[in-house]
């Protein structure tokens, strides 16, 4: 994941790009640059690998102080990790330079027509592309923000830009269409930046710049155009978050923090929206007379954010007796969905900045559905363009594997089931106190869970060298198995896959061999006896069985090899419990790889 941080103020440059750069590196990178203006232009230094080999590289330079400069990290996706492919990228005499985020789609059509005008190309990014075409029409119209906003017209895709001009050594420019970006304002200068971590060092006051606008940066000004360069006036908004949240506070890595930090996340997500043993949604904007109308629900949501939606859709199903359709925002956006009439699009996204996510929102409002977003990031894009939105009181998400707003997503799904429930006559209100009396209790739950992670650190330590892993489960567990998968793989690149434990049968099985790992998901009453049974059939296939299951089952212990207990809970909220020693299992196996 890229990250950008731009400056222009009092301050040493080059010490608050490196310093910002390095509040992001978390988000993984490939290489990291700098531009710095300099009395006599614009000096551009890159590396490839860690961020201190450029600070040493920078060290070595010992550069006249510069108080203008933008910094990037690179995670390479158009072209290998290099040098010529980082960040900032340039024209040929350094009189314009930009860093950038995002995926630029159009950019082989604007590369020809590019070359065509002469220019050259040495890198094989699309970065290099977009930094040429603000040239392009800088020399054409003599102004930055008419080249920028120029070249935002021709550009498809999603960007982030940070840009500089030789000819304007005290001013910094950033765009920005469907990709993150900041505005920051400090005593001492303005900042732009990716992720809030970056600048929070500087200042906790931000602008928000929306989609296809344009801020310019001095010293001690900022103004916001439109694309048609028409000046924009902007609130400053106060970041919330205390410092504290962008450190590791004695955890090793931010994700095993994060974990730690579910049971508060989980108690301020539910603090939020009940109030004396009732669910109060006047936060959200949305009434019960909208939920009483509700005869479909489509979910749409993104990776660990799409499996809340399918225990969303297993829960208010259930209690709610609405039909919910559960979809990714990638395949929603592009399948010309049937909406049908007194129905509410839910988009679910931790940060409120997914492109996916954010284009299925706006396909719904095209077709005047309404949308309500659970989202954490408050101002997000996804959250300002929504009719409803439920934040989440996750706090700020550092780690890149989502854990504590993965947990108060699913809060916010039981929420939703149970007053949809109750305001069309499902549940009764007995039934209610009940259910909430029992979500308040899930924060203690969760930390009993915590108390137990040394057996699952012992047994994570033992599978550190497998190829395979399979997670199986029914129902609401299909869906915590999908989640556990994710977590495995995307952190320890072990390859898994989730099942749902009825289909392994239907040909996967096969690759279950001697010694697989294959993790059952045993949670719901009703389907323990079905999913045990698949458990023995993998198990006459040589799997090694690892049950996870609430405490009372003990008879898994007859067929598994090792079984973890969650407390247990009502049937719905299982998930709440069940994920965390599997948050724990990705999380100890990547530590033991
Ligand atoms: C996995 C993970 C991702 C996100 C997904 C959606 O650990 O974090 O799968 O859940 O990219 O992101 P948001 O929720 O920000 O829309």
């Amino acid at each position: 994941m890229c990250g950008i941080v731009g400056y222009v103020g009092m301050r040493s440059a080059q010490q608050v790009l490196l310093d910002g750069l390095e509040k992001l590196e978390y988000r993984g990178y490939d290489s990291a640059g700098v531009a710095l203006t300099q009395r006599d232009g614009i000096r551009v230094v890159k590396s490839k690998g860690r961020l201190s080999t450029l600070r040493s590289k920078l060290e070595e330079l010992a550069l006249p102080q510069s108080g203008c400069g933008i910094g990037h990290t690179r995670w390479a996706t158009h072209g290998e990790p290099s040098e010529t492919n980082a960040h900032p990228h340039c024209t040929d005499d350094k009189s314009v330079v930009l860093v950038h985020n995002g995926i630029i789609e159009n950019y082989q059509e604007l590369k020809a027509k590019l070359l065509r005008s002469g220019y050259t190309f040495y890198s094989q990014t699309d970065t290099e592309v977009a930094v040429k075409l603000v040239d392009y029409y800088y020399k054409k119209t003599g102004t930055p923000l008419e080249a920028i906003s120029r070249a935002m017209l021709r550009i498809r895709g999603s960007y982030a830009f940070g840009v500089i001009f030789k000819d304007y050594p005290g001013k910094l420019f950033a765009a920005r269409k469907d990709s993150p970006l900041i505005i920051g304002k400090s005593e001492n200068g303005s900042l732009i930046a990716s992720d809030v971590p970056a600048i929070l060092d500087q200042t906790r006051r931000v602008y928000y710049i929306g989609n296809l606008e344009i801020a310019e940066l001095s010293r001690d000004e900022i103004h916001f155009y439109n694309i048609d360069r028409e000046e924009i006036e902007k609130d400053v908004v106060e970041i919330q978050w205390d410092a504290a949240a962008a450190e590791k506070g004695g955890y090793e890595h931010f994700m095993l923090k994060e974990i730690h930090e579910q049971p508060k996340a989980v108690q301020d997500t539910i603090g939020a929206y009940v109030k004396e043993g009732h669910i109060d949604f006047s936060e959200t904007g949305l009434t019960d007379e909208k939920l009483a109308s509700l005869k479909r629900i489509y979910i749409i949501a993104c990776g660990s954010a799409y499996h809340v939606g399918m225990v969303g859709k297993y829960v208010i199903e259930s209690m709610a007796k609405i039909p919910v359709e559960v979809d990714v925002a990638s395949e929603f956006r592009y399948r010309d969905p049937i909406l049908v009439a007194d129905s509410m699009v839910v988009i679910i996204s931790q940060s409120g900045e997914t492109a996916d996510s954010l284009a299925a929102l706006r396909l719904a409002k095209d077709r005047n559905v309404p949308v309500l977003s659970v989202v954490n990031v408050v101002g997000s894009s996804i959250a300002r363009e929504s009719d409803y939105t439920l934040y989440t009181y996750a706090g700020p998400e550092i780690s890149v594997a989502t854990t504590k707003a993965y947990s108060t997503q699913l809060i916010a799904m039981y929420l939703l089931a149970i007053q949809s429930a109750f305001v069309q006559g499902k549940l009764e209100e007995g039934k209610v106190t009940r259910l909430l009396a029992e979500m308040e209790t899930l924060p203690d739950k969760i930390s009993r869970v915590l108390d137990d992670k040394e057996r699952i650190q012992w047994f994570a330590s033992k599978y550190a060298n497998a190829h395979d892993i399979f997670f199986i489960g029914r129902g609401i567990d299909y869906a915590i198995s999908m989640e556990g998968s994710l977590k495995m793989k995307e952190i320890s690149y072990i390859h898994s896959e989730a099942y749902a434990a009825g289909e392994l049968k239907h040909g996967t099985i096969s690759l279950v061999e001697d010694g697989t790992l294959v993790i059952g998901v045993m949670t719901q009453k009703d389907l323990f006896e079905k999913t045990l049974s698949n458990m023995v059939e993998v198990k006459s296939r040589g799997a090694y069985l690892m049950g996870l299951t609430s405490y009372g089952n003990y008879s898994i212990e007859d067929t598994a090899d090792f079984s973890v207990y969650v407390p247990k809970t009502e049937k719905y909220f299982t998930t709440s419990l069940a994920i965390v020693p599997l948050q724990l299992m990705g999380y100890y196996v990547s530590v033991a790889k």
